[in-house]
């Protein structure tokens, strides 16, 4: 109780001396979360060009890289952004990467952490990257007849992506280089590829040559996360429906600017609600606090979230579950379909944290086992740290020996993958595009 009253008057103090000293809001990144109270005035903060509003093209650009934007409009009617990175300082040698976003998190979260940025870091490696986005989100959430206001524009769940917006960007992206891509995912990125290499196995076989799986979220049996979800998500959503709200967290530059504002005013609780939805590490760099709120979250439909928890519930990599009626309508049995990852048959690698708030080596072992690839990896993040460093879900995007504990493996799988495919077996893919 002394605690808390202590605490409480410490933070009234600092709100007000915030309030007197900063006028204005100027320096947004701080070197330790204790400075954002006094980001104004303290010599470990400074202003960082890419918090908010920014969109990945000008980031790119700020930065020396140059963007290439295609507008690919699927069958349902979404109009996608895809994006072609380049550097006029490295050649593209290599292989196109298709470089894909986890759930309710912006496109920019791939380039927004300057010279540690991922999709930087892959164009200076000599890939061919291509950043993919999915509905819902800034960069992608046109459509041809409804708005994001519209209920309608959020009937989807994880198995229309996948068919709709992953397909769509795969295929694109295999006709312009005439070659098939490595994926590189975060957490939904991967569970979408898993879902396209189980459900489209002949497809997945012209299209993805392997996959480099981030925080991969297929099975999330006993997850203490998800399963206290379960009791207080799980209502939610069935009111957020029955009120006919289906899109959440949408009117993003609103979002983003309040929490912003909250982040900068209460940087320890952002910290710690940061920290309790991701996991608590040693990794995170307080530099990245307002960059992370910048960008995540982001729109997302309701039913994205409810299908990640019935998947929870049922120990099941499942297609939704509309119920047993309709069920029985849509799929022809009262039980959704399970996705059988025997069809997975590319290479895979799959780069889990042990401080992640989804993780289980149980769930990562069963994933591993299950996957029907002859060439699979499971690596630990950090490798060479102490357990103590393990990642959490969002270190793999704002974290800061990202370098070292994480690219120079991801580094080593791409080129396996390269290596490994120089077969006789290639020229016989390659066929299949020129036809
Ligand atoms: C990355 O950028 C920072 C400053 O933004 C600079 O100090 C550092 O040397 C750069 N690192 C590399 C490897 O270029
Ligand atoms: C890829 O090329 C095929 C054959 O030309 C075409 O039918 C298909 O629509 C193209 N797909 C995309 C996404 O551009
Ligand atoms: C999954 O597919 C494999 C063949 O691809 C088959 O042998 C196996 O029985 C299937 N498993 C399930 C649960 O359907
Ligand atoms: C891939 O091949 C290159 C050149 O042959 C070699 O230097 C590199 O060590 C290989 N990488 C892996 C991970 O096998």
């Amino acid at each position: 109780m002394c605690y808390v009253m202590q605490f409480g008057v410490k933070l009234l103090v600092l709100v007000s001396l915030q309030s007197a000293v900063a006028i204005n809001w100027k320096n947004n990144a701080c070197h330790n979360i204790f400075s954002y109270y006094f980001s104004a005035v303290s010599r470990n903060c400074y202003e960082n060009d890419d918090v908010r509003p920014n969109d990945l093209p000008s980031i790119s650009k700020r930065h020396g890289y140059d963007t290439e934007t295609f507008t690919l409009t699927t069958g349902d009617g979404y109009e996608l952004h895809l994006y072609r990175m380049s550097s006029t300082n490295t050649q593209t040698t290599k292989i196109p990467l298709f470089v894909l976003h986890g759930i309710a998190i912006d496109v920019e979260s791939w380039v927004d952490i300057g010279n540690r940025s991922l999709a930087f870091n892959l164009v200076d490696g000599g890939y061919d990257v291509w950043v993919g986005t999915l509905r819902g989100t800034i960069d992608s959430n046109k459509h041809k007849t409804l708005t994001v206001n519209d209920p309608e524009y959020w009937n989807f769940n994880l198995d229309t992506i996948t068919k709709e917006d992953l397909r769509i960007q795969l295929e694109f992206v295999a006709n312009a280089t005439q070659e098939k891509a490595v994926i590189v995912a975060h957490s939904m990125g991967c569970t979408l590829s898993f879902m396209f290499g189980s459900e489209y196995p002949d497809r997945a076989n012209q299209l993805i040559k392997g996959l480099v799986a981030l925080a991969p979220v297929v099975y999330l049996d006993d997850v203490p996360f998800t399963t206290s979800a379960l009791l207080w998500a799980m209502p939610l959503i069935q009111i957020f429906k029955a009120f006919n709200i289906k899109g959440l967290l949408y009117h993003e530059k609103l979002v983003h600017s309040f929490e912003t504002h909250v982040c900068k005013l209460l940087p320890n609780l952002c910290y710690f609600l940061v920290s309790t939805a991701s996991g608590k590490t040693k990794q995170f760099a307080p530099e990245d606090l307002l960059l992370f709120t910048s960008y995540w979250p982001s729109g997302v439909s309701v039913y994205q979230l409810e299908h990640f928890l019935q998947i929870s519930k049922d120990h099941k990599f499942q297609k939704y579950d509309y119920g047993t009626h309709k069920n029985k309508e849509i799929y022809g049995t009262e039980n959704p379909p399970v996705y059988n990852l025997t069809n997975v048959q590319f290479p895979v690698s799959l780069f889990y944290g042990t401080h992640d708030v989804l993780f289980l080596q149980k769930n990562i072992d069963r994933l591993f086992n299950e996957l029907g690839s002859s060439q699979k990896y499971k690596i630990s993040v950090p490798r060479n740290a102490g357990p103590e460093y393990g990642y959490s879900h969002i270190d793999f995007l704002w974290s800061k020996n990202l370098h070292k504990f994480l690219y120079d493996d991801v580094f080593e799988k791409l080129d396996l993958i390269i290596n490994d495919s120089k077969g006789p077996e290639d020229s016989e893919d390659s066929e299949y595009f020129e036809g």
